[in-house]
């Protein structure tokens, strides 16, 4: 496969730049990385079968590759999501939501949105909700799911395509560890709050206790990766899923990485043991020049 096809709709059409939902605010959008499956790093990370290259990123997190991955497992995502965490995914939503305490008319943007699940979650409180997110194929299933109060943007988590402090609250679930770049990300999430506005990071993270942790690695090694290929319809990525999970900061490190990002009163709180991670923070005020 040689050079980048240009930019495709959701419904994987060719179009002069991708457009989902709501166009931008400022029109200071940056051209979203194109999801396509890719050949081009097979030894860094793909599995084989019949057409060729499955799609699988790698550790390095290339922004394509990423965002292909995610196009080939969005059908089947939410189901997926839930098989694998035992049903607990839909608590971890609840706990984002209490944690933002949104009111109704406030502004939420939902960054790396993936199918709306997340948002919809939101937008229970009557809060707007602005799910962003740079897989055309994610943004497409939550584009047909019509979920109420919830707008969609195809838009990068590290040129984000708002003005600055456009938003009271911002949230990332399950995305930050995706990012190519989450020093980047955090700034860009801090740049779009308003002065005083929250942000909620929802993660896997890492088991406090010893022993729960033992068994948990061997789930997400062995175990995970095999439920995945009965369900999942791109196994592979759920095999990236579990290296990435090994190879992401524990609870007080990211919260240091919030902190060095300039966002104030950092804390956190373990869920389910401390495989998921909620860290909050406030925006002190507008991002240094
Ligand atoms: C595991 S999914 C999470 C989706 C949703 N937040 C949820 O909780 O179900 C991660 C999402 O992050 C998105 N993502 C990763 N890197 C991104 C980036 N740089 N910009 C925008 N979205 C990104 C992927 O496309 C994918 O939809």
């Amino acid at each position: 496969m040689s050079g980048a096809p240009p930019p495709r709709t959701c419904a994987g059409t060719r179009a002069p730049r991708p457009a989902v939902g709501v166009p931008p605010e400022d029109g200071g959008s940056q051209p979203v990385p194109v999801a396509r499956r890719t050949g081009t790093r097979a030894a860094a990370g793909t599995a084989m079968d019949d057409d060729g290259p499955v799609t699988r990123a790698t550790l390095e997190k290339d922004p394509s590759e990423v965002a292909a991955m995610f196009d080939e497992v969005a059908a089947r995502y939410d189901l997926t999501n839930t098989v694998l965490s035992l049903g607990q995914d839909r608590g971890w939503r609840r706990a984002v939501a209490q944690a933002l305490d949104l009111q109704p008319g406030e502004r939420v943007l939902d960054l790396a949105a993936g199918t709306a699940t997340s948002s919809a979650a939101l937008a229970r409180s009557g809060a707007d909700v602005v799910g962003c997110d740079f897989s055309l194929g994610m943004l497409e299933v939550g584009r047909r799911a019509r979920h109420e109060g919830v707008e969609l943007v195809a838009g990068d988590a590290l040129h984000l395509p708002f003005r600055d402090a456009s938003f009271d609250a911002v949230t990332i679930s399950f995305g930050l560890r995706n990012t190519q770049d989450i020093d980047v990300a955090l700034a860009e999430l801090r740049r779009v709050t308003r002065p005083g506005g929250r942000m909620v990071v929802c993660e896997f993270s890492h088991p406090t206790w010893a022993p729960f942790r033992t068994v948990y690695v061997e789930y997400l090694m062995k175990a995970l990766p095999a439920v995945a290929t009965r369900v999942s319809s791109d196994p592979a990525a759920y095999v990236y899923l579990a290296e990435s999970i090994r190879a992401w900061p524990d609870q007080a490190a990211l919260a240091g990485r919030l902190q060095q990002a300039g966002w104030g009163s950092v804390g956190w709180r373990d869920l389910t043991g401390g495989i998921v991670a909620l860290h909050r923070a406030t925006s002190p005020g507008p991002s240094p020049a």
